[in-house]
């Protein structure tokens, strides 16, 4: 089959904002995109994909603020959380920059200046709601106030949620910040400006003619905002702001819109520096493609102001702007109280991420319509298309090739492999146009043959046939083994982890589509071990209540939650509390404190106060235990030690586990120690204290 010449792809998916944790609707796109990678790459094409943290804006310098650190603090932490939460989902980025870099900066200043040179920049007064009190100038989502259409009160300073209208925050009723709750006053200040309407002729042809974007956007540019005069453009912000100084007008600063998408060709400059290629032959150079990957609530950015500056610069436009719906989680907007608003960490204490990338490949069309996460399809799916279908086909019939391995020539199957070999085209065609349902489709139904085709030969039979269908077995094993293959080749954009698990089974490392072409014959098969467990609606509940558990302890904030391991689990909440309230007896006695031995403590990596101890109550039973002692004490120093734990305190959820009791320590006054508390000589496990 006569592959096309290699392209050269440059990917990118949005820059996730550094004031927040990645949850699974960002993952919608990142899921989405390291797939169309992974495939482009699978077919043989040079692609590479970007992305960073975007760090700048007002929402990062308050919160800094708030937490009384530095914004670059603030943005580090947050950068190492997210890379972690992209590694578990398995999304791998050829490079992963920051907005807030150096080579960010200088291609920033390189754009602006080519602005400036075409003279589209142009300024003027600006009046903005200020904070007095926090000494701000307030972005329309810090107001809220009263609509001045329908009079509904609280609402942002953009939109009113009752009934649609658009407005700008002086126009709110009854303004109030919510960075203060002070009463804004309108301040006035100069900002810059690109003039839109300059380019509005070619904003209207690249949009309207190219097939670079879904032509129902198109419609709705040319609807909503092509169809009048394009209004300028505000590209920058007065101090205070946390962003760049914009070099030939000090005291202001790019607004966050600005050096956000320019990152995409700062990631892109800082990854030819190690791979010795350059910027050039990917943004000026006709040949290259360029596909960004966005949700549908940044559509103008990317569509309209996004190529205007790439226009006005002389640089590459985007070849495909890919726009993808938001999630919904059983129907309904993603919600805190629900349990719906599960961060990227909490599925993955509780799931395997290979699960959500294919359920969101069975649901990605490639087209603006919000996608759903209903839980309970999520199961059903999972166990009966990728443990039903697929492992299954491998976990009952690579046992009986352990010793002999795959036939030597590739048997009579009835046309399978060829007919699943055929359908690699419309697969790929699939995946081409990011409509992996349909590729999913396809790969289902050939996951069926198959499957039938072992249940028709009854391969149990057979091995127990003896001598004399031993060679009827491997041959109707290698098939299945053959079919198997094909699909985890197929699949192995959505489910890397499993291919490399398939590799080490048969056939070593996929590494291209073309492996789905030609059976493999005489080759070794190794010891088959479990690919992929049922996923048990425990694991969903689970998963779903320790994301209403983090909502109340506000712990899906890495460092809120560092905060929340200190006060509830060191014992210092106890300790600590200079005034408690009088205690009877009975309120005492309803506190079971018991001696216990710590029989393993480890660390807990990714806090910094915790230890996982688990403890014997005496009999067989152990409990686990994090305790806010971590620095106090090493781990092996503690085991089989005696302490006193609160052995009937209600189990809680934790970001790392279950805590099931809490360990009796002092501390407080004379110093920074936690210190554990020990029984006399002499006790044992499960006295109970009175
Ligand atoms: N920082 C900007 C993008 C700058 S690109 C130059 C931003 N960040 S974001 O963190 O809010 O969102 C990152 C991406 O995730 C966006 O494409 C956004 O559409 C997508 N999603 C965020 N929440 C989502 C859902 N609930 N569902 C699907 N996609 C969602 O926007
Ligand atoms: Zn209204």
């Amino acid at each position: 089959m006569p592959m096309s010449p290699r392209r050269r792809i440059l990917v990118t998916s949005a820059l996730p904002y550094a004031n927040g944790q990645i949850h699974l609707g960002h993952l919608v796109e990142y899921i989405q995109t390291d797939i169309f990678v992974r495939f482009q790459k699978l077919r043989g094409h040079h692609a590479i994909y970007l992305c960073a943290d975007d760090t700048h804006g007002t929402a990062i310098m308050i919160r800094a603020r708030a937490e009384n650190r530095t914004e670059q603090d603030l943005i580090a932490s947050m950068r190492q959380s997210h890379l972690n939460d992209f590694q578990g989902f398995q999304i791998d980025f050829d490079h992963y920059s920051s907005t807030d870099s150096p080579t960010n900066r200088r291609l920033c200043s390189e754009l602006w200046t080519a602005l400036r040179t075409a003279e589209l920049i142009t300024s003027r007064e600006v009046r903005q709601l200020y904070d007095p009190v926090a000494g701000v100038f307030l972005a329309d989502r810090f107001v809220r106030g009263t609509c001045p259409k329908c009079s509904a009160s609280d609402q942002y300073g953009d939109t009113c949620e009752q009934c649609g209208a658009t407005y700008t925050p002086t126009d709110l009723l009854n303004p109030k910040s919510t960075l203060s709750g002070a009463t804004p006053v309108e301040r006035s200040a100069e900002h810059l400006f690109l003039k839109l309407e300059s380019l509005h002729a070619f904003l209207e042809n690249w949009t309207q003619s190219s097939g670079v974007i879904p032509r129902e956007v198109a419609r709705y540019l040319l609807g909503n905002f092509l169809c009048d005069p394009l209004r300028d453009w505000d590209l920058s912000r007065p101090a205070p702001y946390f962003g760049f100084e914009i070099p030939d007008a000090p005291g202001h600063y790019w607004y966050v819109w600005f050096d956000a998408p320019i990152g995409y060709i700062a990631a892109t400059s800082e990854w030819c520096d190690t791979h010795a290629e350059s910027l050039d032959s990917w943004w000026r150079d006709a040949t290259a493609e360029i596909h960004h990957f966005i949700g549908k609530d940044i559509i103008y950015f990317h569509t309209l102001f996004w190529p205007a500056m790439l226009h006005a610069a002389g640089l590459s436009l985007p070849t495909k702007v890919r726009i993808h719906g938001f999630l919904t989680v059983n129907g309904q907007k993603m919600s805190k109280s629900r349990g719906t608003f599960i961060m990227a960490r909490s599925y993955l204490d509780h799931l395997d991420p290979g699960m959500l990338r294919y359920f969101y490949a069975s649901k990605l069309s490639g087209g603006i319509d919000d996608i759903d996460l209903n839980l309970d399809e999520f199961v059903a799916k999972v166990n009966s298309d990728l443990v039903g279908k697929v492992v299954n086909l491998a976990s009952r019939t690579a046992r009986w090739l352990e010793q002999t391995g795959l036939s030597e020539k590739y048997p009579d199957d009835g046309g399978l492999f060829s007919q699943a070999a055929a359908d690699g085209a419309s697969i790929a065609e699939a995946y081409e146009q990011c409509d992996c349902a349909r590729a999913m489709r396809i790969i289902m139904l050939a996951a069926d043959r198959a499957n039938a085709y072992v249940d028709s030969m009854e391969p149990w039979k057979l091995a127990k046939g003896g001598a004399s269908h031993a060679s009827r077995l491997r041959d109707v094993a290698s098939v299945a083994i053959n079919l198997y293959r094909q699909l985890i080749v197929y699949l192995s954009p959505v489910l890397p982890s499993l291919a490399d698990q398939t590799s080490v089974l048969v056939g070593g490392l996929i590494q291209s589509w073309d492996d789905s072409q030609h059976p493999m014959e005489g080759v070794a098969v190794g010891t088959f071990q479990p690919l992929m467990r049922r996923v048990e609606e425990q694991d969903v509940e689970a998963m779903v209540a320790q994301t209403k558990q983090i909502q109340e302890l506000d712990m899906n904030d890495p460092i809120l939650a560092e905060k929340s391991d200190q006060s509830i689990d060191s014992g210092e909440s106890l300790a600590a509390e200079p005034l408690a309230a009088e205690c009877s007896i009975d309120d005492f006695s309803k506190v079971d404190l018991r001696v216990a031995r710590i029989v393993s403590a480890e660390e807990v990596p990714e806090a910094k106060k915790l230890l996982k101890l688990t403890v014997s109550l005496g009999g067989d039973a152990t409990r686990t235990v994090f305790a806010g002692i971590k620095g106090f004490h090493a781990p092996e120093s503690l085991i089989g030690r005696l302490v006193i734990v609160v052995a009937n305190l209600a189990p809680r959820q934790m970001r790392f586990g279950m805590s099931e009791g809490m360990v009796v320590a002092a501390s407080g006054a004379g110093g920074p120690g936690v210190y554990l508390l020990s029984p006399d000589t002499g006790a044992t496990p499960g006295m109970r204290l009175r």
